[in-house]
């Protein structure tokens, strides 16, 4: 699966995601080394804290099913459901996926042909591993 179409299942994805309190929808999708792709949406809470990001949902439902290896993540994000801005991964999410995959290649966009990709080991130079 080309960057495009994994972007393509990100925005789609976004429509669900649930973010009253910031307004900023975020939709991700990841490609297991098998080609399977599991989507992820950020899920916000009146206990801001509690909020989770797309990319860890999707990592989340990912791992949960048994998968390991993956090879790229797509992220879409804007202000609402319809603005597009380019959105690189927080401190935190980029950490969490360093666990699985330090050289994920992270694809985002302000739109499915204007998509930037980095490694992950470019993002995140030095994770913490034990
Ligand atoms: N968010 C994500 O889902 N992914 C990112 O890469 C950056 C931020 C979410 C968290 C929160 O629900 C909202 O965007 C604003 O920070």
């Amino acid at each position: 699966m080309d960057r495009k179409e994994l972007f393509e299942k990100a925005l789609s994805a976004r429509e669900k995601a649930y973010a009253p309190y910031s307004g900023f929808k975020v939709g991700a999708a990841l490609l297991t080394e098998d080609g399977s792709v599991f989507t992820g949406v950020n899920v916000e809470n009146a206990s801001y804290g509690a909020a989770i990001c797309a990319e860890r949902t999707a990592f989340v439902k990912a791992v949960s099913e048994g998968y390991r290896s993956f090879t790229a993540i797509a992220i879409a994000g804007g202000k609402d459901g319809e603005t597009m801005e380019k959105c690189w991964p927080c401190g935190i999410c980029r950490q969490f996926m360093y666990e699985f995959a330090p050289e994920i290649e992270v694809t985002t966009g302000t739109g499915a042909d204007e998509l930037e990709t980095k490694n992950l080991s470019e993002l995140l130079p030095e994770g913490f591993t034990l």
